[in-house]
């Protein structure tokens, strides 16, 4: 069973620091290490300082620091990660520095140890064979700030076992990372098409084709970003873009090699200057050609199996923070424009030929599908995986149909016993698309907001009734719609880091998955509208003590936990239980007469004064209508058979989606509070 109890990290510099500091913020314990003491105290100085910044921008909880830094320990002494598990490598950018010390840790560590390096311009086979262990051998490229960039490609070379693969993706999760796989091959993924991209930035400005702010500019409009590439180049050093591209170019051709205004402009020493005017008539050209060259090295890498077209996209948007992945652009400036603008770069550098995905997708004349949801079966076990992390694995009418299909498969599939649904990254699932139902208000098309509803019952009332036993992983947050797939499951196991929660009558809606028939199945009709009508999140504890949660385990006894289950199966999904003692009061605050009071705009009775009055002004800051609505389903569905149940939620949709609250609400989810009306 993949474990991973303790981390070294050698490098304390600005990679290792950043990459020590969020695994210990994870929770994971890390030792980093440095050729000197001072090396590494310059490191530990490095953290408490990031650290200290989050406190500042009130990221981080100033309680937290010392909590975060007892995880991490330093050394100049290499036995020290001897026994880690896994020992993650940020030392200088050098082959033999870093194969000298990939030798070293292969004679130290442990037979268990895993060792990952976080180059960026080597092949990661290079390092592996020189140890003992290439079947333990990965690599780990983490993006700058490591701390603050959530992505992180994993690269397993040829020789790269699954059970290595399995405990870097382990790793991943466990400190927080939304992990790509990319295979062993110059720049990786992300770096194939973002070295480029700073490097055409640099011809077209010694072509004369713009000055740098046009470029600027377009490069900003093309990805709806906030810095351009000469800016960027500034900040991140000119160096590190002209040696990337350096890399890229020997190892791949010319259209890589570097800009000679790169080089000369590197060893000016000298940022860019950025000031100038905007040329508007030379801004088309100039997005034609970003376009040309990132998009077509994105199909390009696809096309040599570098990368899935769901990860590029993922790597721009996380690793990049591009507003869309380079096939998303393509979809949306269509295949066949993409096509032109490819061409138009084919045929100004010979050795880039058009990649054959988009040749053929334009003889489609379609735009790209993506796949959000994966489907594995290991050990007799389906495992259906919610994959948009960089969207927290919402739902919307394509996942839904993709998760459609997919358990469609597993449940005709004879070697899985069971089906386990769980979200990739950190979250399970957080709720449904908003997007799309504000489209759908404004186009006035509720209607179609009701059927996509109606599937989604009739999925999850499959899931609930599957002779497969159907299991949530809920080890992140739920929110909505992602906590009312986890209720529809058989059964549920949980991590600390589980939770469930339905913000809907914050934004103007009310649960319409099930969240209120199967709260009030588990908790009773009081702790159902408690939970419902305040939004108040249910933790992995009190969902356990609800018997929501079936198993609550620790990140390393998930998969004991599911063939457990497995073997001893669900008896009763909604056995009665005693309401547990911390949530007795709630229960009284939302019996009958008491969410009167509340709805009446006054404090409940028969609880403590503090817990009424805070009730009272949570109720306050909901939507009257949907307040209302749950208040009557709950008290509708009480009795009736979960098919009947769900037609009384359904019924009342065209109802909540056409009031101007769940406009309000909806629009200005995360930007501001809404300010509802009661119409
Ligand atoms: N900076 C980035 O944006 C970025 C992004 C991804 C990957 N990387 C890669 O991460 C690695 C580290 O980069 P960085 O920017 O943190 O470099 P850095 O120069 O800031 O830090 C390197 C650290 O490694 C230490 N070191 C050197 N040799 C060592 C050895 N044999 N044993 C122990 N410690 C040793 C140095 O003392 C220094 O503290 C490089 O391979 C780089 O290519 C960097």
């Amino acid at each position: 069973m993949a474990q991973i109890n303790k981390i070294g990290v050698i490098g304390a510099g600005n990679m290792g620091s950043g990459i020590a500091q969020k695994m210990a913020q994870e929770g994971l314990n890390v030792v980093i290490v440095d050729l000197k003491q001072e090396y590494v105290e310059r490191g530990l100085n490095t953290i408490k300082q990031t650290l200290q910044e989050g406190v500042d921008r009130k990221i981080i909880r100033p309680d937290r620091i010392d909590e975060i830094l007892s995880r991490i320990s330093g050394s100049s002494d290499f036995n020290t990660v001897a026994d880690a598990d896994l020992v993650v490598e940020a030392v200088f950018e050098d082959k033999k520095v870093k194969t000298d010390l990939f030798k070293q840790l292969d004679q130290i560590c442990s037979e268990k140890t895993i060792l990952a390096t976080n180059t960026s311009s080597f092949f990661v086979h290079e390092f592996a064979v020189q140890t003992s262990r290439p079947d333990r051998f990965v690599g780990l490229h983490y993006f700058y700030h490591p701390a603050k960039n959530r992505l992180l490609e994993i690269v397993p070379h040829e020789g790269t076992s699954k059970e290595t693969l399995e405990k870097s993706l382990l790793a991943a999760k466990l400190h927080g990372k939304t992990a790509i796989i990319v295979k062993d091959s110059p720049g990786f993924a992300v770096n194939r098409f973002f070295v480029p991209f700073l490097n055409e930035a640099a011809r077209m400005l010694e072509e004369k084709i713009a000055n740098i702010p046009t470029i600027e500019e377009a490069a900003k409009r093309a990805f709806k970003i906030g810095m351009g590439p000469f800016e960027l180049m500034n900040v991140t050093g000119i160096p590190i873009a002209a040696h990337a591209s350096a890399t890229l170019g020997n190892e791949i051709g010319p259209f890589y090699a570097t800009a000679e205004i790169l080089k000369a402009q590197m060893e000016k020493k000298e940022d860019w200057p950025l000031t100038g005017k905007v040329d508007e008539d030379q801004i088309s050209t100039v997005v034609d050609r970003f376009y040309g060259v990132c998009l077509g090295v994105a199909a390009a890498l696809v096309d040599e199996g570098v990368a899935s077209i769901e990860d590029t996209d993922r790597g721009a948007k996380i690793g990049l923070r591009w507003t869309m992945g380079p096939f998303e652009i393509m979809n949306q400036i269509g295949v066949a424009k993409t096509f032109k603008v490819v061409e138009a770069i084919s045929q100004k550098y010979p050795d880039f030929k058009m990649p054959k995905l988009l040749a053929e997708q334009q003889k489609l004349g379609k735009p790209f599908a993506f796949s959000y949801v994966d489907l594995e079966v290991k050990d007799q076990i389906a495992y259906i995986t919610l994959n948009r992390p960089e969207a927290m694995n919402a739902l919307n009418k394509t996942v839904v149909s993709q998760l459609d299909e997919r358990f469609r498969e597993a449940e005709n599939n004879p070697s899985a016993n069971a089906i386990v649904f769980r979200g990739a990254g950190k979250a399970f699932v957080a709720g449904a698309d908003i997007r799309y139902f504000v489209n759908k208000i404004k186009a006035d098309k509720i209607q179609d907001i009701i059927d996509f509803t109606r599937d989604g019952h009739e999925l999850f009332f499959r899931i609930e009734n599957s002779s497969k036993l159907t299991i949530a992983l809920l080890d992140g947050l739920s929110l909505g719609g992602g906590s009312e797939l986890a209720l529809a499951c058989q059964a549920v196991v949980a991590t600390p880091a589980g939770s469930l929660g339905f913000p809907e009558t914050g934004i103007g809606i009310y649960p319409g998955l099930g969240g209120m028939l199967r709260m009030t199945r588990f908790a009773g009709p009081e702790l159902a509208k408690y939970f419902v009508m305040t939004g108040t999140v249910i933790s992995a504890d009190d969902a356990k003590a609800l018997g929501i949660v079936t198993k609550l385990v620790k990140p390393s006894e998930i998969e004991t936990a599911i063939h457990d289950l497995v073997r001893e199966g669900v008896s009763d999904k909604y056995p009665s239980r005693e309401i547990p003692a911390n949530l007795k009061p709630y229960a009284k605050m939302y019996g009958n007469e008491n969410v009167a009071k509340l709805l009446a705009g006054q404090t409940p009775e028969g609880v403590a004064g503090d817990i009424a009055a805070k009730a009272a002004k949570i109720i306050a800051s909901k939507a009257p209508i949907a307040l209302r609505l749950v208040n009557q389903i709950i008290d509708r569905q009480a009795g009736k058979s979960v098919p009947e149940a769900i037609e009384i939620e359904l019924a009342h949709l065209g109802e909540i989606f056409s009031t101007a609250d769940a406009l309000e609400g909806l629009s200005h989810m995360g930007s501001k509070r809404p300010e509802f009306m009661g119409k």
